[in-house]
């Protein structure tokens, strides 16, 4: 079995304490390749892309196991480059290890990889940057083939798109490249921070942590130790716009509240009344959001276009017209046919923008989740809706929530899973 089921019309109330970041983790996994000796992760989410990259880096000869909510990893065994590819495919975190293998390895072959439905995924930035470090790629029927016979050079390079994962892989590359290497242009999500941070405290040299200027000199070896993930702020942030949609108050235990301050934002325009406190978030809700004029996504520090599906879920919840603009992946409306069978009504402007009618009422229905973040959108449009919300595809939020029934049914709500 493999849905979700939900009673709307309940309020939420109380606390959950907010995982550790999906995003954050992934990379930092992929950069236990660079560093030698045993790595222990705490706050590390146990969600199934974990349990993924967990499975990749076994694959390469590493070893990796749980140590209650900490993960223990070492690679000093990693011993083979090529990437199964029954695994990569799955995920697009796979293309993170690109970066990491070839620092360590010179080579590395990855299958096509993978993702979700929300656009194209292309590699084409990863592959120009890492060309320009000394990789030369071969496309194979099997994948990509990435060779740095001469070892990696630092560069100094302007992203034409400040891509989270080009300048995850950029950086990771980096720390094992001959010479210095600048980015410009570089992203700034707090999960990019994560992983400079990791790597400092491992060893490298980098500077402009924060910025979208980021230096690297490379050579230096690194060492294992103890690291803290940091919270999710987009599983904090679906919370919250699941109380915008249900009503009640909810503690946040944990939440990343310095890296959602756009977020916040949002929230309070929709009526959401929320107080930053020394443990995380508290924030009541009256459970009819009032449905702001425009939204548009952006990096870093702008509206994540990971919560844009939660917006729109809770506009069609919310009164009043409501134009989300998408402008990072070019297909991430997916959910609007489910919320109108929910008696949603939103209409395509273009290709990037719609308009959400809010009108105040779902009813339950059928759904089926399509991708991670469509998903868990669908499970806060059915906590605002009367009646019996039924959503397959259990396993694309388990992608990225560790167990998003339990926190829910902690608050108050009326949802299990099968
Ligand atoms: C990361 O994906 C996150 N995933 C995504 O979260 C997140 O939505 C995204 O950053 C933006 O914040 C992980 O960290 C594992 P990008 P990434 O490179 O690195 C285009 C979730 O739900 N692009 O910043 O893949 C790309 O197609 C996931 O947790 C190229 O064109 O994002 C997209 O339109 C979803 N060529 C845009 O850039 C490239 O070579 C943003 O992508 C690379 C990217």
């Amino acid at each position: 079995m493999d849905f979700i089921r939900v009673h709307g019309g309940t309020t939420l109330q109380g606390k959950v304490k907010v995982q550790g970041s999906k995003n954050a983790a992934l990379p930092i996994l992929a950069a236990t390749l660079l560093v030698q000796g045993p790595v222990l992760l705490k706050n590390c989410p146990k969600i199934s892309d974990v349990d993924g990259m967990i499975l990749l880096l076994q694959t390469l000869g590493c070893s990796a196991r749980w140590e209650r909510d900490a993960l223990c990893v070492c690679t000093d065994h990693y011993d083979k480059a090529r990437l199964p590819d029954e695994t990569v495919g799955a995920m697009r975190s796979s293309v993170f290890l690109l970066g990491a293998i070839l620092a360590r390895k010179g080579e590395a072959i990855l299958g096509w990889p993978g993702g979700c439905v929300i656009g194209k995924r292309p590699i084409d930035l990863h592959i120009k940057v890492l060309t320009k470090m000394g990789v030369r790629f071969r496309e194979t029927d099997e994948g990509i083939c990435a060779i740095a016979e001469n070892g990696l050079h630092g560069i100094s390079v302007e992203l034409d798109f400040p891509s989270v994962g080009v300048t995850e892989n950029l950086v990771m590359a980096a720390t094992a490249a001959d010479g210095l290497t600048r980015i410009k242009g570089a992203a700034k999500e707090p999960e990019v921070t994560a992983l400079c941070e990791f790597l400092k405290k491992c060893g490298a040299f980098i500077s402009g942590i924060g910025t979208d200027i980021l230096e690297i000199r490379g050579g230096s070896k690194l060492h294992g130790g103890e690291f803290r993930i940091p919270s999710d702020r987009i599983v904090a942030g679906t919370y919250l716009f699941a109380g915008l949609a249900a009503g009640g108050s909810i503690l946040l235990e944990e939440a990343p509240t310095e890296h959602m301050q756009e977020v916040l934002r949002v929230i309070r325009q929709m009526g959401g009344s929320v107080t930053e406190t020394a443990g995380g978030l508290y924030a009541q809700f009256t459970g009819h959001p009032q449905n702001p004029l425009f939204l548009k996504t952006d990096v870093y520090p702008g509206f994540p276009t990971d919560l844009q599906s939660m917006a729109v879920a809770a506009g069609c919840v919310g009164e009043g017209d409501f134009v989300v603009q998408e402008t990072i992946f070019e297909n991430r409306f997916r959910i609007i046919k489910a919320l109108e069978s929910m008696g949603g009504r939103i209409c395509r402007i273009d290709d990037g923008s719609v308009r959400i009618i809010g009108r105040g009422g779902l009813r339950g229905a059928e759904v089926e989740a399509l991708e991670l973040r469509g998903g868990a959108a669908l499970i806060v449009a059915a906590l605002g809706a009367k009646g019996e919300t039924v959503i397959s595809g259990r396993r694309y939020i388990e992608r990225g929530y560790e167990n998003i029934c339990r926190d829910l049914r902690e608050l108050g709500a009326r949802i299990v899973s099968g």
